[in-house]
């Protein structure tokens, strides 16, 4: 049994990949209409900080593995107590916190934008005018899709800017004039093992990934540089499982040479890898579950080009097209109630051989 912490669809997929293997899941999340409890063995609906729960929910399963970095450490430290967690409490500690991940980066001599921690409205005040604006203030905890993010313009109020941005402590980052958004996927075993995915290109849209081209369309040196960046990444925070990389490539090498920036790291399936169910050997799903499993990593080499849209509840109308249309490959989550901006599915189709 594996057990799987957060019950949203990237828990749905990887309990999906798991049966295929044979393995049963124990899905623990905090609400009985999640998505993956539809397609598990086992489910425990408690809270995060339900010692009693997560005890109970670790004696169930012989490995533990998320799709949520924000699991409290201290759920992943009891668990890790009774049994393997992979990814471990150290490499979410950095993937929670943008600050600790771009500082991470940079040790690794890993590309990033400048940026600088900012504790207050005065701190934010006086790195302002340190920046070149436009420059993006963040929490560094707990956002996504774009919220806790404020752009920062020439002249903005900093108290302001700070309210907006919400609570604890921010990071002012320089813009980045990106070429495009790629993201890596890295697959790694216990024993260093390691596989990647090819780098593909992501278009957001109100912050939200709104479709994913595979592969991206990059130089042979481009393509290596974001590999390679992804793969010292995964390799140096010593991750077991998957490591998703969010990179900006630049259109000119910046000082040092680079071409490619890491965004943000996510140690978990990513939304942008979704495509690899329909187009590669072995999904992203599948090679998570072979990395906690001990099994032999699966092949990530295509063997078709992809490109995938995400399905938000405004799209929903869409589906009729899709279910009618043979060269697109459906996948719904089974989410109980559409909203606008909610992922409720997402369709890949399938574009002609990878070369
Ligand atoms: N420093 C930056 N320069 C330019 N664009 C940025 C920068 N940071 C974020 N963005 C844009 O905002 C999007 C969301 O930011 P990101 O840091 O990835 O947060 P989230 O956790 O919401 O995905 C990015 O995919 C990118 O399009
Ligand atoms: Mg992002």
């Amino acid at each position: 049994m594996i057990g799987i912490l957060g019950g949203g669809q990237l828990a749905r997929m990887t309990a999906l990949a798991a049966a295929r293997l044979g393995f049963p899941c124990h899905v623990f999340c905090a609400s009985a209409d999640e998505p993956a409890l539809d397609v598990c063995a086992a489910r425990t609906v408690a809270a995060f900080d339900d010692c009693e729960a997560l005890t109970r929910f670790a004696q169930s399963v012989a490995v533990v593995t998320l799709e949520w970095e924000n699991v409290p450490l201290e759920a992943l430290d009891i668990i890790a107590a009774i049994t393997p967690v992979h990814p471990s409490a150290s490499v979410l500690r950095v993937a929670q916190d943008r600050g600790l991940e771009k500082r991470f980066a940079r040790e690794v001599g890993v590309g990033t934008a400048d940026f600088a921690i900012v504790k207050s409205a005065e701190e934010l005040q006086s790195a302002m005018e340190r920046f070149t604006l436009p420059a993006i203030l963040k929490s560094t905890r707990m956002g996504y899709d774009g919220r806790g993010q404020v752009t920062i313009t020439a002249g903005m109020d900093a108290a302001d800017a700070w309210a907006q941005m919400g609570s604890g402590e921010g990071i002012l980052e320089a813009f980045v004039a990106f070429e495009q958004e790629v993201s890596v996927i890295v697959a790694r075993r216990e024993d260093g093992a390691l596989t990647a995915y090819p780098p593909v290109r992501n278009v957001h849209r109100d912050h939200i990934l709104a479709e994913t081209h595979a592969p991206a369309a990059l130089d042979p040196a481009v393509q290596k540089e974001a590999t390679a960046l992804a793969s010292q990444l995964a390799m140096q925070l010593h991750v077991v499982g998957l490591l998703a990389v969010e990179l900006f490539v630049l259109k000119e090498p910046n000082a040092k040479g680079q071409r490619v920036l890491m965004n943000e790291i996510a140690p978990r399936p990513h939304n942008s890898g979704h495509w690899t169910i329909d187009a590669c050997p072995c999904s992203q799903f599948e090679m998570l579950v072979r990395c906690v499993a001990g099994l032999p990593l699966g092949s990530a080499v295509p063997h078709s080009q992809a490109v995938m849209h995400n399905i938000l509840g405004q799209d929903i109308a869409k589906c009729q097209g899709y279910i009618a249309d043979p060269s697109a490959c459906l996948h719904l989550y089974g989410k109980k109630e559409s909203r606008t901006g909610r992922k409720m599915g997402h369709v890949t189709f399938l574009k002609g051989k990878w070369d």
